[in-house]
Parts: structure tokens; C-alpha cells; sequence
């Protein structure tokens, strides 16, 4: 016998109707299965989709030698750590991604965490522990300050949860260094940590990096910079966003995920070593759950190199992306003004977005939408990263279909 949400005790939580309702509006809906792997192209009962939801970008987890080096990993180290970093301890390929972080961010030490989202979560949880082995010299940050962009991703407000909102949680309005400084000077004094992203996943924008740094050494605050979207993109020679990648050296933490523009999965943290070393215990996300898969940490150390080795890879990228966006200016669409990789086109109306997306489904197109709760309601927009393994016929395809689409809902 299988359980069923209604006639129990969970009635009362409103599940079945608010998921019968929310299916009605197409508002919620099952996620596609793929026959297949997540490429360019997708196959989703038995449907070819050109797919613009894979957020590996530039593809490197379909590459032969990458698929190799995973593949050595899982028959010499194995598919698991078997526990926690702490008890079990790491595998070599978790060394060699740490090794490679420190030298490509120039920083003393780093962590990699099972996901950037259990990074965001661990760095929060430590810069507010307290905590003593029994009851000798300890750490007692309970009462830092956590002042916060207000765009940041849902991992940093879910960790910043037990914080009280305009006691030790403040905010400061998006990319405005005006109002941080504001903020700043409310909290003069006290120990203050302010979080932001370096590229902002829904709106494309890039954050002023060397004015928040700026602010923070002006008023004696440790900086979190978020850099899930931008690593590996931006900084390490290329020559857009130079300047601020330039001004990120100055962070005290860097954050990185591997699930974007490396293509695999992870997260790591990187700063001044004792600090790291704290963070292996005082994060919890290290302490209480398990690690990266040593196959993928090889994998991710393997991409690393090759993105050293070749950044032309990541240039040539960038120079469709700027294609790209000229040609979705000339359809008329409104994009994001910041020529980031993210390029967002703005919607509006949440019921469009919803119809949309299984509109471009239907003419053979995997959109990824953001409405609400990713972004404000009725901001839609279609949240599009460019698959660097899509041909340039297949490109074009989507911009015919997106200008069809526009003129019939006039977003
Ligand atoms: C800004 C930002 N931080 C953190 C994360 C979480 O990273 P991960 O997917 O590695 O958990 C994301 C993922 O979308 C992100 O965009």
C-alpha cells in the first residue's frame, strides 16, 4: 500500500491543493525526463529539444578526456569518500582541486564542499559559531553582522536565516555602493562580513567588485564574494571584466561553484588558511556531509587544467555570446545591459512565462524560465545560457521561433 498526501494527518498542511492548483495554471509541472544525456540536444519523450536549461555551458563533462580521467578516478579511488571530510577523510583528486584553486585565485587555502550551495551555507554558519573544544579556548562570532546584497542567491538567505533582519542581518540595495556605505556606517565598529555575488545569475549584471572592497577595507569588514557564475569565465587573463576580476583579488573569501562554466558539480571556498582551517569543522556542510565523489573531483581538476591551458576555449565563448545578444537586440527584445554570458530577456507577466515555456517546448525549444520565487513576481524573464555545442543553424532556429513567440505575447 502506498501512502497518499489526503486522509491523514498532512491535510492540514495544503499540499494536494495547492499543487492541483498550481498544475491547473501550469505553474508547477513534473521535470522533464532526458533520455540521454543533458547535450545541446535533449531527448524528452522521444522528442529531439534544443536546450538552452543545461547550466555546464561549455560542455566539458561530454568531453572524451574528461569522461577518461572521471572514469580512472572512480576504478583508482572509488565512487564515494564513504563519510564526512573530517572522519573519512578526502581522496587525492579533492587535494589536487584545492591545490589548483589556491594557485589560480592566488589565495592560502581552500575547502570544497558536496555543492556551492552547502559552501554559501558553511561559510555562513561559520563566521557565526561559537564553539569550543570541551570548554577550552573557543570561537564566540554570534554576534557578527551579515550585511547582504539584496539579489543574493537563496543559499545565502537560507543560511542567513537565523539572523535577525536589521539586528545582525542588514541589507543593501542591489550593485548600490551608495547604500552600502549607508548601512556600513550603521554598523560602524562592529564585526561585519558583507556578502555579494560577482555575476548575478537572473539579472546578467556584475557587481562594482573594487568599490565593495573599497567600502569594506574603508570600514574594517571581511568581504564574501559569490563567484558560482563568474569562475573560470571571467578573471585569469580574459580581457572582459578585467578590471573588476582584478579587484577580486582583494576579497577576503572567494566562493566558486563547478556546476557552471566547469560543467560538473561542487563548491569551494578559498581565503587565508587559518580561517579555511576553522571553516573545515565550523561549517558544519564539511562536517556533516559527505564530499564531492572523488571521480568528479578528478574530473573537476582535470577541467581546471585544460581551462588554464586553453583559455581561448572560454574567449571564443564569449565572443558568440556577443553575437548572440546582437542578435536578440534586433528582434526587439529587451536584454540585460550587462554583457555578462547570462543574458536575460526581460517577459514580465508570470502567466506569459508559464505559457511560454510550453510554447517553446512545443516548437522544440528548452527554455529555461525564472518567475517567481526565483525572481520578483511578474519579472519573468527567460534566464538564457548560450550551450557552446549548439550549431549556429540551431541558434538561429531559436530566434526566428523567440520573435515569433514575442509578437504573439508581446513581451
Ligand atoms: C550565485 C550562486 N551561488 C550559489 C549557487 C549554488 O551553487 P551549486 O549549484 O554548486 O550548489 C548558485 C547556483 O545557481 C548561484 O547562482
Amino acid at each position: 500500500m502506498t501512502l497518499s498526501s489526503t486522509g491523514s494527518a498532512l491535510d492540514r498542511w495544503g499540499f494536494a491543493e495547492w499543487v492541483a492548483a498550481s498544475k491547473r495554471s501550469n505553474e508547477l509541472y513534473d521535470p522533464p525526463v532526458l533520455n540521454g544525456l543533458n547535450d545541446a540536444i535533449v531527448d524528452i519523450d522521444g522528442r529531439k529539444l534544443v536546450n538552452f536549461a543545461g547550466i555546464g555551458f561549455l560542455g566539458w563533462q561530454h568531453e572524451p578526456d574528461v569522461l577518461t580521467s572521471f572514469t580512472a578516478a572512480a576504478a583508482d579511488f572509488g565512487l564515494v569518500t564513504g563519510g564526512s571530510r573530517m572522519t573519512a577523510g578526502i581522496s587525492q583528486p579533492h587535494r589536487d582541486v584545492e591545490s589548483l584553486l589556491c594557485e589560480i585565485t592566488g589565495r592560502e587555502r581552500a575547502l570544497t564542499f558536496a555543492s556551492g550551495l552547502l559552501a554559501n551555507v558553511g561559510f555562513v554558519n561559520a563566521m557565526s559559531a561559537r564553539f569550543s573544544f570541551a570548554g577550552g579556548l573557543g570561537v564566540d562570532n554570534t554576534d557578527m553582522v551579515f550585511v547582504l546584497d539584496r539579489d543574493s542567491h537563496w543559499s545565502m538567505w537560507k543560511a542567513a536565516e537565523k539572523f535577525g533582519i536589521g539586528r545582525n542581518l542588514l541589507t543593501f540595495r542591489h550593485n548600490d555602493t551608495a547604500h552600502l556605505r549607508k548601512v556600513l556606517e550603521k554598523v560602524r565598529g562592529r564585526r561585519v562580513v558583507v556578502g555579494f555575488e560577482t555575476v548575478y545569475s537572473a539579472d546578467g549584471t556584475i557587481a562594482p567588485i573594487g568599490e565593495i572592497l573599497d567600502l569594506c577595507e574603508e570600514f574594517g569588514a571581511v568581504s564574501y564574494a559569490d563567484d558560482a557564475n563568474g569562475f573560470m569565465v571571467y578573471g585569469n587573463g580574459q580581457r572582459r571584466f578585467a578590471r573588476e576580476y582584478e579587484d577580486l583579488r582583494r576579497a577576503t573569501f572567494l566562493m566558486m561553484s563547478f556546476s557552471k562554466s566547469v560543467g560538473l558539480e561542487g563548491g569551494a571556498i578559498v581565503g587565508p588558511a587559518d580561517a579555511m582551517q576553522a571553516f573545515e569543522m565550523l561549517s558544519g556542510t564539511s562536517m556533516f556531509t559527505a564530499a564531492i565523489q572523488p571521480p568528479t573531483a578528478s574530473a573537476i581538476a582535470y577541467v581546471l587544467r585544460r581551462m588554464l591551458h586553453d583559455p581561448a576555449v572560454v574567449d571564443n565563448y564569449l565572443d558568440r555570446v556577443d553575437r548572440l545578444r546582437s542578435e536578440l537586440t534586433k528582434t526587439g527584445c529587451t536584454i540585460n545591459p550587462t554583457p555578462t554570458y547570462i543574458t536575460s530577456i526581460a517577459i514580465g507577466s508570470d502567466e506569459i512565462a508559464a505559457q511560454l515555456r510550453l510554447d517553446f517546448a512545443e516548437c522544440g525549444y528548452l527554455v529555461p524560465i525564472f518567475r517567481y520565487p526565483a525572481v520578483k513576481k511578474n519579472n519573468a524573464v527567460i534566464r538564457l545560457l548560450l550551450n557552446a555545442r549548439l550549431s549556429q543553424d540551431q541558434l538561429d532556429g531559436f530566434i526566428d521561433t523567440l520573435a515569433a513567440l514575442k509578437k504573439k505575447y508581446d513581451f
